[in-house]
């Protein structure tokens, strides 16, 4: 049972980072509210619990809290919420955490910070670092046990460094927010081809940033996978192809990219379905037909939370 759903609400967006070739997209092929009813009331989806609203922007979507309400009135055990941004839409973002905190167990907002005022703009392409930080400002009120913001970095060869790190950990303490980041993934939901994203990293810079989470992020479990994975090339939950995968991509978590075409998970070619139908095929294991690079929240949450393959 699918309980996990990582969704590409759309690929309309209103930057052009280094890393991600989504924008290119443009929107195009972004489905209606009337085919987002038929992916929410299809039974595939009867019993999610984790829903995760990702993009492109989706704060560039105009009907994204129409279309959440919708989402939550259909997906009705949904009692985790996120919502990705890139920052650019402060107002719309506190409005999302204030509209949907209620009567959820968890209502995050992670907002996308990839280093300091220079390295933000030249990897998003745009000058948004004062709109992130007035973004986390607004959000960081809301917070209470149902409310969370986080920081989220992701890391490529322009900002690989502990000042870039350092600089998103300090302002996240500053401001009371969380914080997290990820290597950057190599695969077709952001324009790549799979690869395994630390083969450009030389080992060493590898070291340093799992000593780093070791020093100053050893308390979140993600952080503490992540360091290991950085060390070792391989995620201790989500096993190995050697060992066989012990992930559930596929089983209780799936991705929807924007055309509605679902998939085990965000690196997998393999479609398992689509927003008409809800999941058709039989899922393939990730890793054994093809690449498995991963460690991203995103993927390795849902393992965490609802386990893994027996
Ligand atoms: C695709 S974005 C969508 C939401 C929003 N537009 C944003 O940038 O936060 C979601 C997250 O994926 C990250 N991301 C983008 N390209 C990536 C890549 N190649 N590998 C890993 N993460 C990536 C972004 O930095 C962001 O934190
Ligand atoms: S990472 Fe987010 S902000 Fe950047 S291009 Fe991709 S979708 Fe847009
Ligand atoms: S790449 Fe996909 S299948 Fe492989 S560990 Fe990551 S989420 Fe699981």
């Amino acid at each position: 049972m699918v309980k996990s759903v990582y969704h590409e609400l759309t690929s309309l967006c209103n930057c052009r980072c280094k890393v991600c070739n989504v924008w290119t997209v443009g929107g195009k092929g972004d489905l209606s509210q009337e085919q987002l009813t038929k992916l929410y009331t299809n039974e595939s989806f009867k019993d999610v619990e984790d829903y995760c609203i990702s993009g492109g922007e989706p704060t560039c979507r105009p009907d994204l809290f129409s279309v959440t309400e919708s989402a939550l009135d259909n997906l009705n055990k949904v009692r985790l919420l996120f919502l990705t941004t890139n920052g650019t839409n402060p107002n719309k973002a506190e409005e999302f955490l204030k509209r949907f905190k209620k009567g959820l167990e968890l209502c995050c907002v992670s907002i996308s910070l990839d280093g300091d005022r220079e390295t933000h703009k030249y990897l998003r392409g745009a000058d948004i670092y004062d709109s992130a930080l007035e973004t986390a400002k607004a959000c960081a009120r809301l917070q209470d046990k149902n409310a969370e913001v986080t920081f989220s970095m992701t890391l490529s060869n322009d900002n690989w460094n502990l000042e870039q790190l350092s600089h998103v950990l300090s302002l996240s303490k500053e401001l009371g927010v969380g914080f997290t980041f990820r290597p950057r993934l190599h695969n077709p939901y952001f324009g790549g081809h799979f690869n395994s994203q630390l083969d450009a990293i030389p080992k060493e810079k590898r070291i340093e940033v799992a000593r780093f989470i070791r020093d100053y992020m050893g308390t979140s479990k993600f952080m503490k996978i992540e360091a290991e994975y950085l060390e070792n090339g391989r995620i201790p939950i989500m096993g190995s192809r050697a060992e066989g995968i012990k992930c559930s991509a596929g089983l209780t978590s799936v991705f929807i990219n924007s055309f509605g075409d679902i998939y085990p998970c965000m690196n997998s070619a393999n479609k398992i379905g689509d927003y008409r139908q809800g999941i058709t095929n039989k899922t393939p294991i990730v890793g054994e037909t093809e690449p498995c690079p991963c460690c991203s929240e995103c993927q390795v949450y849902p393992t965490m939370i609802f386990g893994g393959r027996k």
